[in-house]
């Protein structure tokens, strides 16, 4: 723990501020640099095929991360936040099971598979768990790691910007995302609609959202080449919102995520 994170970590409004020049700091050599930082899927897979188990090692070690919750900063495990990330798709597997024996789920960029795991063993057989992910390296990661946890989950290489297959379409009660269409900076329509053509039920994105960031976030965005266009990328497809709005809970205090429900098919008859 830095200086950064024990002392100014006490202060919210004043690690804002340091987190804002720091990422200034950072984007304008960017700028200058003669490489090309802008994000097409390729660039995206080539990133994740690049990444071995660090992020489940990080998470089964107890790795702390500042968060914040309710608007004050204070540490918690990587699976203490993972779990407030994951609140929103509890509610609404709980939402489909109080009126469906079963509930088959897709998550989209499933990548690390700690989501999948986290809800296999949450839920059992009482839900049908499929992830895709554009890197075949994260996939192969995540097999080797989890070995039999993963056993009955079915997972493969599938890029969500491309066209869905007729044979994905309208086969999951929920699809969900979560910091995947982040990496999708210029296909947001694609995507979005990737997710919704997939969906019987609802959809949850669990994203960063331009319009909830902060000034550090927005930087961030800009910096990295994240998605900056998700809500109005939503509303142009015309999909009915559910939700829209922060999370609450952020388990990063450079890149908030935020939470969208689309509703397809109101199965729960509310
Ligand atoms: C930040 S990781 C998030 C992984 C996981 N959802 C989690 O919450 O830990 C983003 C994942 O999205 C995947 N991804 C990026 N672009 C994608 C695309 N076009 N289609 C499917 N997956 C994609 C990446 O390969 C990576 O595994």
């Amino acid at each position: 723990m830095g200086l950064k994170h024990s002392l100014i970590g006490q202060f919210p409004w004043l690690l804002d501020r340091v987190n804002y020049v720091e990422q200034l700091a950072k984007l304008l050599p960017h700028f200058a640099s003669k490489r090309n930082p802008w994000k097409i899927p390729i660039t995206s897979r080539d990133l994740y095929d690049a990444i071995d188990a660090k992020e489940q090692r990080d998470y089964y070690n107890d790795r702390k991360r500042l968060c914040r919750s309710g608007g004050r900063n204070i540490w918690a495990t990587e699976r203490e936040a993972r779990m407030k990330y994951l609140e929103p798709i509890v509610r609404e597997i709980d939402g489909l099971l109080a009126v469906q024996d079963r509930v088959s789920i897709l998550e989209v960029g499933c990548g690390n598979c700690i989501n999948l795991i986290e809800l296999t063993e949450r839920y059992g057989d009482r839900i049908v768990l499929k992830g895709i992910d554009i890197s075949s390296g994260r996939l192969n990661v995540a097999r080797d790691y989890f070995g039999d946890r993963l056993v009955g989950i079915e997972t493969w290489v599938e890029s969500i910007t491309d066209p869905t297959p007729d044979a994905q379409k309208a086969q999951y009660d929920l699809v969900f995302s979560m910091h995947c269409l982040e990496q999708i900076p210029y296909a947001a329509v694609q995507a979005v609609a990737g997710l919704w053509d997939r969906a019987i039920s609802r959809v949850v994105m669990i994203e960063p959202v331009w319009e909830y960031a902060r000034g550090a976030q927005r930087l961030k965005l800009v910096r990295d080449d994240y998605i900056r266009t998700l809500l109005p990328a939503v509303r142009y497809l015309g999909y009915p919102i559910q939700h829209e709005g922060p999370l609450g809970f952020e388990s990063s205090q450079k890149n908030q995520s935020s939470l969208i429900i689309l509703t397809k098919t109101d199965t729960r008859g509310e």
